[in-house]
């Protein structure tokens, strides 16, 4: 190296960390990484790409002092104190005009006070989510910055040299003030939770509904992989049905526990849309049910009392049409719940987030990637503020298409008492959304009977109490 001085730093080794900057090294950036535990520093440099410039150092101090004026440098260590540890013990050592970025899932308002806490001493804070795993991390992930965009400036060309590409562009774009990157990125997980139990009521309507074992779940799931619902999901799905155990002559899946684990960006995207309020019923109900399969023994000892769930009365082949079908109507929905979100978000939170960018940036690289992005990505284009994308006369044509084996098929499994909370939640949400005039005129009648909480009338303006049943 010319001067000495690195182009980036990394603070926190871990899987996300190392892959993400030796993602950087690749694309031609001399980087640095930190970390306490020597082993991941040596891992680094270990794992670099022979020509590319790496360096592990096992002290905070000598990383900042070798990094090239403004410092642009990286955390990825687990959201919550660590973050603020890591701020405290930085702090010391910048300068002003330096621009440190959280690319972990911290929670956006953990992030807004930190932008606001630095911005005091002249330090640039941006929260950017990154989306990907592991795999993603080295070879091209979905990066959603957000804050200062002087500061994006700066770390634009990095940025955009490590994230994924679709037809060429680079899966990142500044995506709003203040928290909006950690923001986009926990709509990004609601949504990835919603589809995740959609896919997973499809497996048990196919599985325990139609008989199909896990080489016909396999093949069932590879090809929607080739059509309509091409996913990054759908697809790692249809590996997983394929994945012998090694411990036993059996398949891995049906080895794993049914409890489900979580890390919490599904419930705070659950928790924040009650907050705007927004509705989003089907990440709600994927929160839910990941709570309800902690449940275990209650779960057993009430199979014992209620029984199995009955016969599905179709054929196989047409079943799995209809879930196919199904699972297409809900995952849009999971979407435009999502979508809508962040539309109310951005507006009431000041956020300013550019939903076309969002779609775009979602295209490649990140978990909830497919080609229904692509619809979407038009969709916008279309109308840049689209309130909801059930809107859009394209995706409108797309859901009423499956909207018929959508309802058989939720009719069904409630009929035979399959556990398809998901595409229930989809439907109910859709359904009250095409619904001009619902029937919560009486609820407000209720509320002003017993509260006299007032109501508006549909003739005339004005705010109205009336003296019910006097
Ligand atoms: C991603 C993932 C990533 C992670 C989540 C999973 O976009 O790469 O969303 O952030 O896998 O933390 O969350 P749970 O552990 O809550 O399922």
């Amino acid at each position: 190296m010319a001067n000495s001085l690195y182009d980036f730093g990394m603070i926190g080794l871990g899987v996300m960390g190392r892959n993400l900057l030796l993602n950087m090294a690749d694309h031609g950036f001399s980087v640095i990484g930190f970390d306490k535990d020597a082993t991941k520093t040596g891992a680094l440099e270990s794992a670099a790409t022979p020509g590319t410039t790496v360096k592990g150092v096992a002290d905070l101090a000598t990383m900042v002092q070798l990094l090239e004026r403004p410092r642009k440098l990286m955390m990825l260590v687990p959201a919550g104190q660590p973050v603020d540890d890591v701020i405290a013990s930085l702090l010391p050592l910048l300068e002003p005009g330096d621009v440190v970025i959280d690319g972990g899932n911290s929670h956006y308002t953990d992030t807004l006070r930190r932008v606001k806490y630095l911005r005091e001493k002249n330090i640039h804070f941006m929260g950017i989510g990154v989306s990907g795993g592991e795999k993603g991390a080295r070879t091209g992930p979905s990066i959603m910055p957000g804050g200062d965009q002087d500061a994006y400036a700066k770390v634009k060309p990095m940025l955009e040299a490590i994230a994924a590409k679709v037809n060429d562009t680079p899966c990142v774009a500044y995506l709003g003030k203040e928290g909006a990157g950690h923001y986009v990125k926990m709509v990004h997980n609601g949504i990835e939770y919603a589809i995740m139990q959609l896919i997973s009521e499809a497996y048990t309507l196919l599985q325990k509904g139609a008989g199909l074992n896990n080489d016909q779940l396999h093949e069932v799931f590879d090809s929607w992989n080739k059509g309509s619902l091409q996913s990054f999901l759908v697809e790692i799905t249809a590996d997983i049905f394929n994945q012998k155990d090694d411990k036993t002559a059996g398949r891995l899946v049906d080895m794993i526990s049914d409890k489900a684990g979580s890390k919490g960006t599904g419930k705070w995207t659950s928790q924040d849309a009650m907050e705007l309020p927004v509705a989003v019923p089907t990440i709600d109900m994927a929160v839910a049910m990941r709570t309800i399969s902690a449940y275990k023994d209650q779960r057993v000892a009430a199979e014992e009392i209620y029984g199995d769930p009955a016969a599905i009365h179709v054929t196989a082949e047409m079943w799995i049409k209809q879930v196919h079908d199904a699972l297409y109507f809900a995952t849009i929905l999971s979407y435009a719940q999502g979508l809508a979100m962040l539309h109310e978000a951005s507006r009431e939170l000041q956020m300013d987030i550019p939903l076309p960018e969002v779609v775009k940036v979602w295209r490649g690289g990140c978990i909830i990637r497919s080609s229904l992005l692509e619809v979407f990505t038009q969709a916008y284009q279309q109308n840049t503020d689209l309130a909801n994308i059930l809107l859009d006369k394209g995706v409108a044509y797309l859901v009423k298409s499956v909207e018929a084996n959508t309802r058989s098929v939720v009719a069904q499994a409630a009929t035979a008492g399959f556990p398809v909370a998901g595409f229930m939640s989809a439907l109910s949400y859709f359904d009250a959304f095409r619904t001009g005039r619902m029937a919560t005129n009486l609820i407000q009648a209720q509320r002003d009977y017993f509260g006299a909480h007032t109501y508006q009338r549909i003739d005339m303006p004005g705010t109205f109490h009336t003296e019910w049943n006097q």
